[in-house]
């Protein structure tokens, strides 16, 4: 099984981006996190990370023709504006969990917007880095087994 995760803009800020909101872990943190745990379930992922909306769509796009069976992605701030996500993740057909590290939904109004939750079967808030691990599993015991 072939996971992506994606994280938007800023994410590789983590740890030094308001860490009352987002915490102390790093990015790199966070990719330690999601590596040694898809190495303990037997799940091959890659990660990735860009602070530009085509980039993303890009990814996306390639996870496709890559055959990826899940993608667990955290848009950042383009959760709130990009169409253009919505419609790649919507071209490629493959499942999606969306993931928020913060309580979006006890934040400001405009972050109570998600084009990404159109498509996602499922979306994880305020869990901190751990809701990566969380979509990850719900991938691989839900949704792909
Ligand atoms: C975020 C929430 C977004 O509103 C914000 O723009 C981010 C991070 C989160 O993980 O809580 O960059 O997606």
């Amino acid at each position: 099984m072939r996971l992506l995760v994606l994280n938007g803009p800023n994410l590789n800020m983590l740890g030094i981006r308001e860490p009352d909101i987002y915490g102390a872990d790093t990015y790199e943190g966070l990719l330690n996190l999601i590596k040694d745990h898809c190495a303990e379930i037997g799940v091959d992922v890659e990660c990735k990370q860009s602070n530009h909306e085509g980039d993303l769509v890009d990814y996306i796009q390639q996870a496709y023709f890559d055959k990826v069976d899940g993608i667990v992605i955290n848009p950042g701030a383009y959760t709130h504006t990009s169409i253009a996500i919505l419609d790649a993740l919507k071209a490629v057909k493959i499942p999606v969990v969306e993931v928020h590290i913060s309580h979006v939904d006890e934040r400001e109004e405009f972050r109570q917007v998600s084009y990404v939750s159109l498509v996602a079967c499922k979306k994880i808030i305020g869990r901190g880095i751990n809701g990566y691990i969380d979509a990850i599993d719900h991938l691989v015991n839900c949704v792909l087994k």
